[in-house]
């Protein structure tokens, strides 16, 4: 099985292409009820985005709370995708699944587009698929040792512990949904609503509200909305908008 959470497709993609190399089923961790059942000789799969070098908070909770059934030869890897630099949020998976008495046997990153628009210009269309053109070849390398079933620390983009745990810090204060509002071009569809993944967002009077002080910050709604109408902090709007194609 291979599990993913995403914000706007990069680690759905990476998701959907490890399961297709391994022959294994895919799911999001926000369509789980919160149990994984693994039988003899399975692989378990974690693809995540990384957020401020660590790992998003809606999938800090799910690890902490979900319940892993599984015989002691189940292979668990994780694949950290990020836009340069996955810090520690691969190795922070496995700190995780420690607590519950599991052992991920390998870690590895994928460099993707980065979807943090705030800092990132997602307009430059070249850059973009050049960056894209290399999930592939990042890909296979990944399948070479899951395949394989090594054993090891592969993450080829990380930072120290203490400079990541420390640039993680910065990931708290960026969760407030005051930084994200709505313009006035939105026309009232939902969509931002419907894929919340932690239903932060209710439609009132056809515009969205942000109905928690904090989210997992995954800027899907962002990136999603089709008139582009929803922004965070001031610098969005000049950055576009990014889905994995
Ligand atoms: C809140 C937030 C924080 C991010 N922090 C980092 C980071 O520390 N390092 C990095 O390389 N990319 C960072 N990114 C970029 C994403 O990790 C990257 O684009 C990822 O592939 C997005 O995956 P997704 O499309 O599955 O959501 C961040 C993105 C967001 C939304
Ligand atoms: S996705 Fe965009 S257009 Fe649709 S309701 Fe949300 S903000 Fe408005
Ligand atoms: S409000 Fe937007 S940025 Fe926050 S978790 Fe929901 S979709 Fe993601």
């Amino acid at each position: 099985m291979v599990i993913y959470f995403s914000g706007t497709g990069n680690s759905k993609s990476v998701a959907m292409q490890m399961a297709k190399a391994t022959k294994d089923n895919v799911k999001s961790i926000t369509d789980m009820d919160g149990t994984i059942n693994l039988q003899q000789g399975e692989y378990l799969g974690i693809v995540i985005p990384t957020y401020f070098y660590w790992v998003p908070s809606v999938v800090k909770e799910f690890l902490e709370n979900v319940k892993i059934e599984c015989s002691e030869d189940v292979y668990i890897y994780c694949i950290a995708t990020c836009g340069g630099t996955s810090g520690q949020a691969s190795q922070m998976v496995g700190k995780l699944l420690k607590k519950k008495g599991k052992c991920v046997n390998a870690y590895f990153d994928i460099v993707m587009p980065d979807n943090w628009t705030p800092m990132f210009n997602a307009n430059n269309l070249e850059e973009i698929s050049r960056v894209l053109e290399k999930e592939k070849p990042q890909i296979d390398r990944i399948v070479e040792h899951v395949l394989r079933k090594e054993n090891g620390n592969f993450v080829k983009h990380k930072l120290p512990f203490t400079l990541a745990k420390m640039a993680s810090l910065l990931y708290e204060p960026s969760r407030k949904t005051s930084h994200l509002h709505v313009e006035s071009q939105c026309v009232g569809c939902g969509i931002c609503e419907k894929n919340c993944p932690v239903k932060a967002i209710e439609i009132r009077d056809g515009k969205p509200v942000w109905v928690k002080d904090k989210c997992t910050m995954c800027l899907g709604c962002l990136h999603r909305c089709p008139a582009f109408a929803i922004q965070y902090g001031k610098n969005t709007k000049k950055h576009g908008q990014y889905n994995h194609p």
